[in-house]
């Protein structure tokens, strides 16, 4: 019985998900890691640890791995397997397909890599709440802002693979330096440092790198609840940008649905009226073209996902490269 290993690199995380070929969860497991810090090898020591645990895992259980994807948060050649940029954890023209398979033992499965936001994309065409939907556009919101934009059933992924990469869409604050260096990328002004520094002073846990991001995003989702007029403030800030660059995804693809993912969706229900309004304002067709705004139902495993899906997917579409 064969199944997919989707595994994806994060700037505070690796992990690893292995699907079965039902689609059904063989096992997730996602290890918090300073990646930035850990720099290049240790981190793909880690993550090739990971992945060789996750393959004995599904061999215990009876399952051969028949390819391996990898999400990367940064810009990707796809055919090389070659990252050339990743602009939040400072890696630049790393094979990582190559330091994988020298790193994991024997001939094993295909490794092919991809942008993390891209994967997340086809997760979201495939098993989320608007699978199938032609015209489908994910926006995540990380430390990065990554975008995968499906259109007429098609992921765009340009010449090299860099498409959708929303994030650097020079329409945020001037004032704001992105983790790639320029100024005013969308990503400054909508990325989770953005939120952070709207919501909460340099103290507050919120802001605490060493607490898990789902506690903090709690955390922050209790004080909208509560009314807090800096939380719900900074909110509107965000989602009023966030709506910018919605309706600039929206004038370009005329999308069906734009799916909200990462932060975005934890926080999504108190977003929603700022980004509607200044959607409502910029949008150019009629009636949004009919675009909807959904928030991802696959949290932070959309990504992996995505990878163990594009695995599965080549057993049927690439034979030749099983086993
Ligand atoms: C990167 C994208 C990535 C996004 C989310 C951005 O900074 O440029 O490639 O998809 O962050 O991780
Ligand atoms: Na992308
Ligand atoms: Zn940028």
């Amino acid at each position: 019985r064969i199944c997919g290993l989707g595994a994806e690199v994060n700037v505070d995380y690796v992990a690893v998900l292995v699907l079965d070929l039902r689609g059904e969860e063989l096992s997730y497991v996602r290890t918090p890691l300073d990646v930035p810090r850990l720099g290049v090898e240790k981190t793909l020591d880690e993550l090739a640890a990971a992945i060789a645990a996750a393959v004995d895992d599904a061999a215990a259980k009876g399952h051969e791995v028949a390819g391996i994807t990898v999400g990367i948060p940064g810009m990707v050649e796809t055919a090389p397997g070659v990252l050339r940029h990743a602009p939040n954890i400072g890696w630049r023209e790393v094979r990582i397909a190559d330091e994988l398979a020298a790193r994991l033992a024997g001939p094993g499965a295909t490794i092919r890599v991809d942008n993390d936001a891209n994967l997340s994309a086809l997760a979201e065409y495939a098993v989320g709440t608007s699978a199938g939907t032609a015209d489908l556009v994910y926006v995540t919101g990380e430390t990065g802002v990554g975008g995968g934009i499906i259109s007429d059933g098609v992921l765009l992924r340009g010449t090299e693979g860099y498409g959708g990469e929303i994030g650097h869409m020079p329409i945020g604050d001037p004032a704001h330096r992105c983790g790639c260096g320029k100024l005013g990328c969308w990503e400054a002004s909508v990325g989770l440092a953005a939120l952070l520094r709207e919501v909460a002073d340099k103290d507050d846990p919120v802001t605490d790198p060493s607490v898990d991001l789902e506690v903090r995003l709690a955390e922050m989702r209790r004080r909208a609840a509560l009314g807090d007029g800096r939380t719900l403030r900074g909110i509107e800030a965000v989602g009023t940008s966030l709506g910018l660059g919605a309706a600039i995804l929206v004038n370009l693809f005329n999308p069906r649905v734009i799916v909200l993912g990462g932060y975005f969706a934890a926080l999504g229900e108190f977003f929603l009226p700022a980004m509607e309004t200044e959607l409502d304002k910029r949008v150019v067709a009629p009636a949004r073209g009919g675009c909807r705004i959904e928030l991802s139902a696959l949290g932070f495993t959309a990504a992996c996902r995505g990878g163990a899906h594009v695995a599965l997917e080549a057993v049927f579409t690439d034979p030749a490269a099983v086993g």
